[in-house]
């Protein structure tokens, strides 16, 4: 019997009790013996659930019980999650998490503190849900290097995202039901000014640079400032409106920020709606990968939990290589100027304007959004050069969306 403990028994915790359950079978005989929840870490009390009984409040039951070599951490939030992260590898049990918060935080420091104790510290369910990315990341791309990762990284906006375009319906309303649903943060203000997306970037950036930047010094831009004229721009351009995480060295130092993008309909990443999310890796032997599946909700994100338990308990005698980062020093950060792609802007006056502004941002033609309101796809250009641009135009800017080609 392997005994390990759940820290929080939320839609994730409950979730991953769910999996555990429900493919016990084909668990067990890649364990080589059976799981056994011991123990449940929560502040309530599950009175009706089969495992009500294993609810403990202490986590000291937990961390003393030599039985239990690995801890499985659900609880979101930075705290206590994050004590009790680093208590449970001091005390030399696995953990597992689906904590992004944890992991864009304090990734550096729990991973050397894994290694220490020699023991393992996984989150593959932090990014992408129960797609399968971080391992694929290590492993299958470890003959790669990285160019770029760029991606959809938070359902919940992108729900939103969709049901929007594709119902008219009301941003309140929906937010709503991807709550209810299971798929938004606790205080879903990360799901929508982009900070969740902004945590999960910061992840996959590390895993392709070995340097885990701020992420709340990213640049970071959520949906809430979408309308109806980047929906009416999009349409216009065969685009769709996406909430993309981006990441790529740019002279050496690392670029990674979180916004509203267009992305064109050749694009795949265009097509990924609903809960879903995909992220596409650019690498220099594989070329493009797209990574696509469910991005958040109780049972794809516990999947996920579940494979790292069982990767764990089924190499139980190996120690294994864990991610050697360092945290990022000012040196290391590109500049969001710095930043090359297409972007589209929207300007406000009549054709000779629009013209004027196509010339000066190299794009190829310009088209009408709505009477008096231009759009012009600038060509590849650093933000900082188009910005140098349009400084002394006297063009009236409306809005500027970067594009995802
Ligand atoms: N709130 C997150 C999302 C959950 O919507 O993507 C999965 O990380």
């Amino acid at each position: 019997m392997l005994n390990i403990a759940l820290l929080g028994f939320g839609v994730v915790g409950s979730g991953t009790a769910e999996v555990l359950t429900e493919n016990e079978r084909l668990i067990t005989a890649r364990c080589g013996e059976q799981v056994n929840v011991k123990y449940i870490l929560d502040l309530r009390e599950f009175p009706d659930h089969p495992l009500g009984n294993r609810v403990v409040h202490d986590i000291d039951i937990i961390l003393n019980d030599p039985e239990i070599t690995l801890v499985a951490e659900m609880m979101g939030g930075s705290h206590p999650a994050y004590e009790f992260t680093a208590a449970a590898l001091s005390a030399g049990k696995h953990v597992v998490t689906s904590n992004k918060e944890v992991v864009a935080t304090f990734g550096v420091e729990l991973l050397a503190l894994a290694r220490q104790h020699h023991v393992r510290y996984l989150f593959e369910a932090s990014v992408g849900g129960g797609i399968p990315i971080i391992r694929p990341m290590q492993t299958d791309l470890a003959s790669n290097e990285i160019i770029a990762v760029s991606g959809i990284l938070n359902g919940t906006t992108n729900f939103i995202l969709t049901k929007m375009k594709n119902e008219g319906a009301e941003f309140a309303t929906v937010l709503k039901e991807a709550q209810a649903k299971g798929y938004a943060e606790a205080n879903p203000t990360a799901d929508v000014e982009g900070i969740d997306a902004a945590r999960k970037i910061v992840i996959l950036a590390a895993l392709a640079y070995g340097v885990l930047l701020d992420p709340k010094t990213i640049p970071t831009l959520g949906i809430t400032g979408i309308t109806g004229l980047h929906t009416a721009t999009a349409q216009k351009l065969g685009c769709a409106v996406k909430l993309i995480g981006h990441t790529e060295r740019i002279n050496g130092k690392i670029y990674a920020g979180v916004s509203p993008y267009l992305v064109p309909a050749s694009n795949p990443i265009s097509h990924v709606d609903d809960v879903y999310n995909g992220i596409l890796v650019d690498t220099n032997m594989l070329g493009r990968a797209l990574f696509y599946g469910a991005g958040a909700g109780k049972l794809p994100t516990a999947s996920a939990v579940v494979a790292d338990i069982i990767d764990i308990l089924s190499h139980r005698a190996e120690e294994r290589r864990l991610p050697d980062w360092r945290s990022a020093t000012a040196e290391d950060v590109a500049e969001r100027g710095e930043y090359a792609c297409r972007r589209c802007y929207v300007i406000a006056g009549c054709p000779k304007c629009a013209e004027k502004a196509r010339t000066l941002l190299g794009g190829e033609s310009y088209i009408s959004v709505e009477d008096g309101k231009y759009a012009i796809v600038s060509r590849v250009m650093r933000e900082n050069e188009a910005e140098a641009a349009l400084a002394d135009s006297g063009l009236e800017l409306l809005t500027c969306l970067p594009v995802l080609d």
